[in-house]
């Protein structure tokens, strides 16, 4: 079994957003998928009950710091391929109990100055802990006129000044997000071809490939937010 981390020192960034996200596509891809949810505000746990008028999987469960190994344990012997860690707006003792089980830190920013000055401790943590690490870029605001606005791109240089890379597909602030969450789906779920599920897949493609390196890596979809810089 492997393990992703979605961490961020703030709060607001999209770490339950994401790991939602990423999750049931995890589930759709075909490998079996569970949530530890380490925030005591069990956002994530409250999805998963709104989710079970209808589905059951991602399976989500309430996580503490120090159950955390012995949770690890169990779901790998019940066959779960990956477990996903939402992690709260944490102390670095918290966040470093989710990096020491993990096989990839996905550090959530929203490209802003406050949420990269934010990140130096999460960076340095991932670092010295010697574990993988990607940033991702979310709440990113849409073209205007066909430009991508400046600060993507400020942004995109910020982080790779930090030492770890930025995954290539970021995601748009986009209401889709917002709205399926609230009733315990996914955007994908809401509609399979919107641009909010093309970027959760190719942002999927690519943790996934991150996470399972020996695994052939699917050639990305185009993206709909290029931060190439
Ligand atoms: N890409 C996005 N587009 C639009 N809204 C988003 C996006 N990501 C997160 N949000 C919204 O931002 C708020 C905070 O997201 P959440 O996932 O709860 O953050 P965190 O877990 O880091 O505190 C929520 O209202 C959520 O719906
Ligand atoms: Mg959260």
């Amino acid at each position: 079994m492997r393990t992703l981390a979605v961490l961020s020192r703030k709060g607001g960034t999209g770490k339950t957003t994401v790991a939602l996200h990423l999750a049931v596509q995890a589930e759709l891809s075909g490998r079996k998928t569970l949530v530890a949810d380490l925030d005591p505000q069990r956002s994530t746990c409250e999805w998963s009950r709104e989710r079970s008028r209808f589905a059951r999987t991602p399976l989500v469960t309430e996580a503490k710091v120090g159950t955390l190994f012995t949770q690890r344990l169990s779901s790998a012997r019940d066959g779960y391929d990956l477990m996903v860690i939402d992690t709260r707006p944490s102390t670095d003792l918290e966040c470093a109990e989710a990096v020491r089980w993990a096989d990839l830190c996905l550090i959530v920013v929203r490209p802003c100055y406050f949420d990269l000055k934010a990140i130096t401790r999460t960076v340095e943590l991932v670092s010295n802990m010697n574990k993988r690490g990607m940033f991702l870029i979310n709440q990113a605001p849409s073209r205007r006129n066909g430009e991508e606005p400046r600060i993507i791109a400020d942004t995109f240089e910020a982080l790779l000044d930090m030492g770890l890379p930025v995954a290539p597909v970021g995601l748009r602030y986009r209401a889709a997000y917002q709205n399926s969450v609230r009733e315990g789906r996914v955007a994908q779920e809401l509609d399979a071809s919107s641009l909010a599920s093309l970027e959760v897949r190719s942002l999927w493609n690519h943790v996934s490939g991150a996470i399972w390196p020996e695994a052939v890596v699917p050639a990305a979809d185009s993206s709909p937010l290029a931060l190439v810089s």
